[in-house]
C-alpha cells in the first residue's frame, strides 16, 4: 500500500492507503470524496480534473495527446492538472499529494 493525501478547497487533507495499480480516480471515489468521474475513465468528461504539485506531476508518464486535449477545455486547469482516471497508482507514489479542484464541469452534457 501507498499513502496519498488527498486536498480539498475547504482545507481539509484525507490520506489513503491505496494498492498499487490502481487508478487515482477509482481511490479517491472509493473513500468517498467528491469526484464524479462522470465517464467512468472513456477520458470524454473531465470531473475527474485534480492538480498536482510540481514534483508529484513529474513522478507520472506523461499524459497521452487526448488527455492534453481534453484539459485544453476543462475550466480551472494548471500546469500540473491531470485527469485522474489516466493516473494508474505504483509504488512510486507513496506520498503523493492530489488537489480537487473548486470547481469541475462535465464536458459530457
Ligand atoms: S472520468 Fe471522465 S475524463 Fe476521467
Amino acid at each position: 500500500m501507498v499513502q496519498i493525501t488527498i486536498l480539498t478547497q475547504d482545507g481539509k487533507a484525507t490520506a489513503i492507503d491505496a494498492a498499487p495499480g490502481t487508478r487515482l480516480l477509482d481511490i479517491v471515489q472509493a473513500a468517498g470524496l467528491p469526484m464524479e468521474g462522470t465517464c467512468g475513465g472513456a477520458m470524454a468528461c473531465s470531473t475527474c480534473h485534480v492538480v498536482l504539485g510540481e514534483a508529484d506531476f513529474d513522478r507520472f508518464p506523461a499524459p497521452s495527446e487526448e488527455e492534453d486535449d481534453l484539459l485544453d477545455i476543462t475550466c480551472g486547469v494548471s500546469e500540473t492538472s491531470r485527469l485522474a482516471c489516466q493516473l494508474v497508482i505504483t509504488d512510486a507514489h507513496d506520498g503523493l499529494k492530489v488537489m480537487l479542484p473548486a470547481e469541475v464541469r462535465s464536458l459530457l452534457f
